[in-house]
């Protein structure tokens, strides 16, 4: 009933055309019928006023019908060109209902369509607004395109030309307005991206997320998680992702991929972002079984998309990193100048995975944690130089310390990995001790390459070439301007040495974050990658530039970097300390 209601107008307005035109558009003729379907037009929608039937194009219909009745028998002029068009009228209506509502930020009549297919969640927000907006937009050019289309005279016959003037309009509205209508809003959701719902209820929440599923960021995502959700809303379901489709099912998966166990009002307000939900998850107020990466996809596949700044690219390495003969690197010795345990250090991970990779090509490999040994500071006697060429005055008996062995060690590597933290930009305090403990190996006399770099010559060179790769784990997301200055320290020693040649970099910035469980993913690519770059450096004499590369991205955005680190420093802020309470790497 509510639909016949709705649509009668336009069978009126039809019915109006054919009697008008049936009259030879003769105005005498046509004042009854126009007269009669007016009243009934009005009758129409008194009874839809009292059906609280509301209806844009009821509103449109009857208002242009009642403003051209009131042309025919108030103003024959404008009388006569209303019943000459009363199909363009008609469309004349319509548009006007595309005009009116934005004006006055009334309802648009968009919504009736495109509302049935989101929650409510999703179609009272402004971004919601914005689509119909733009599919109003779209109606408007196309009812104005109908009453151009109507009134254009296509054939000398009026049979015909009612014909094609009549279909026309028709034909444009079906094949280009209904799939839009169907379509675009689907379409603008993803291009412009959502905004931030918020979610009444978890029913409305798992109702919404199928709808708001990021197509684009979803590429490739095949997974299930389940929920248990306890407290006010206790919900048991899981959402399956795969295919670019999010589907959420009630009750428990066979096999989810991940599980999370969360109080329901608490997940709420990590969904609607009152509640951080880095920080719920450091303060372990819920549990993530299995795969925990999903949680930072699930911030892109559904969060909004434009929020969140592009995370610049990392730039690629263009330094010309020494390659020598396949097999000649026999020899593995690490200096290790960070101060932290196997189990907390983000530079031993990445060193300690690259070693296992050379053993396993058959290397062999000497560790030093030089935090373990006596290194004394280097005076800048140059005694080493002058009075006892080669030897330092710790090396005396009476004062000796670990520079000795330890520079015989280097002496004798095929390939040398100085490793550190870094620390203010740079190694930290032993490994430099250390290096500049090094001078011994060196002569004070000078030798100018023909690429114009200026050198001491080597005072061993008979053991000739030797390698050397840097590790090194930041806190900071970022290579550039951070690992700048300890960069800058181990090229100048591959360019002012004779026979020491950098064979690679291996910087981790962001390596806080790795033993995070979400970025479990980032952790075994690195240590594939070290492995990979250990048998590369034994068997090919080379490191791929792309390995290195690829430790250096943090596969984090900055801002996501900021609230990350922000959580998880506030979850300790005074209270613990940080190696007891951070999760190891291993
Ligand atoms: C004294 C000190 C200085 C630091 N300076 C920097 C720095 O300049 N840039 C940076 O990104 N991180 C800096 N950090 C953070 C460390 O590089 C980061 O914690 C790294 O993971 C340590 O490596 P490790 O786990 O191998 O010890 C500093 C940390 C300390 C304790």
């Amino acid at each position: 009933m509510k639909n016949i209601i709705k649509y009668l107008p336009f069978v009126f307005m039809i019915a109006l055309n054919v009697f008008a035109e049936g009259s030879g558009y003769r105005m005498r003729n046509v004042q009854p019928f126009v007269l009669i379907i007016t009243g009934l037009l009005l009758v129409n929608f008194i009874i839809a006023y009292f059906l609280k039937v509301k209806n844009h194009f009821l509103y449109g219909l009857t208002g242009i019908a009642i403003i051209g009745a009131l042309m025919v028998f108030f103003s024959p002029r404008l009388g006569q060109l209303y019943i000459e068009n009363i199909i363009a009228t008609m469309y004349l209506g319509l548009l006007l209902v595309t005009i009116i509502p934005p004006i006055f930020k009334l309802r648009l009549f968009t919504y009736d369509f495109s509302e049935k297919n989101y929650t409510e969640s999703i179609t009272k927000g402004e971004r919601f607004y914005q689509i119909n907006l733009i599919l109003n937009f779209v109606w408007s050019v196309l009812f104005l395109s109908a009453i151009v289309l109507t009134i254009i005279r296509y054939n000398t016959d009026n049979a015909i030309n009612t014909i094609i003037a009549t279909l026309l309009p028709i034909t444009l509205l079906l094949i280009v307005g209904i799939p839009l209508t169907k379509y675009l809003p689907g379409f603008l959701m993803q291009k412009l991206g959502g905004e931030q719902i918020k979610f009444a209820t978890i029913k409305d929440l798992f109702a919404s997320m199928p709808l708001g599923l990021n197509k684009k960021k979803s590429k490739g995502v095949n997974t299930v998680v389940q929920f248990f959700l306890t407290g006010e809303e206790p919900t048991t379901g899981h959402l399956i992702i795969s295919e670019q489709q999010c589907t959420y099912n009630e009750g428990e998966h066979p096999n989810p991929k991940t599980i999370i166990r969360c109080d329901s009002q608490l997940w709420l307000d990590i969904s609607n972002n009152d509640v951080s939900g880095d920080k719920a998850f450091i303060n372990n107020e819920y549990e993530i079984e299995g795969d925990a990466t999903i949680m930072l996809q699930f911030v892109e596949m559904f969060a909004p998309p434009k929020k969140e700044k592009k995370r610049k690219k990392v730039k690629p390495l263009t330094y010309d990193y020494k390659q020598i003969e396949s097999k000649k690197i026999k020899n593995i010795v690490v200096f290790d100048g960070g101060y932290r345990s196997n189990k907390n250090s983000k530079t031993t991970f990445m060193v300690n995975h690259f070693i296992n990779g050379a053993k396993e090509v058959g290397a062999n490999v000497e560790y030093f944690k030089l935090k373990d040994y006596n290194i004394k500071e280097c005076t800048g006697c140059y005694s080493c130089w002058t009075k006892s060429p080669g030897e330092c005055i710790f090396d005396d008996k009476k004062v000796a310390d670990d520079m000795f062995m330890l520079r015989k060690k280097y002496r004798e590597a095929d390939l040398v990995v100085f490793a550190s933290p870094l620390y203010i930009f740079n190694v930290s305090g032993i490994l430099k001790t250390f290096m500049d403990r090094l001078l011994p190996v060196l002569q004070p006399y000078m030798l100018l390459n023909d690429r114009g770099n200026i050198m001491h010559p080597d005072r061993f060179p008979e053991k000739g070439e030797q390698g050397f790769v840097v590790f090194s784990a930041s806190g900071f997301p970022d290579v550039a301007h951070n690992f700048d200055g300890l960069t800058g320290m181990f090229r100048a020693w591959d360019s002012h040495n004779e026979n020491s040649h950098l064979m690679g970099e291996f910087y981790m910035p962001a390596a806080e974050m790795i033993v995070q469980p979400v970025y479990q993913a980032r952790k075994e690519l690195i240590k594939e990658l070290c492995i990979k770059a250990g048998k590369q450096i034994v068997t090919e004499g080379l490191i791929e530039k792309e390995i290195m590369h690829t430790i250096q991205d943090p596969l984090v955005s900055k801002e996501t970097f900021q609230k990350q680190a922000d959580a998880f420093w506030e979850s300790l802020d005074g209270k613990k300390s940080y190696l007891a309470n951070v999760p190891k790497i291993n």
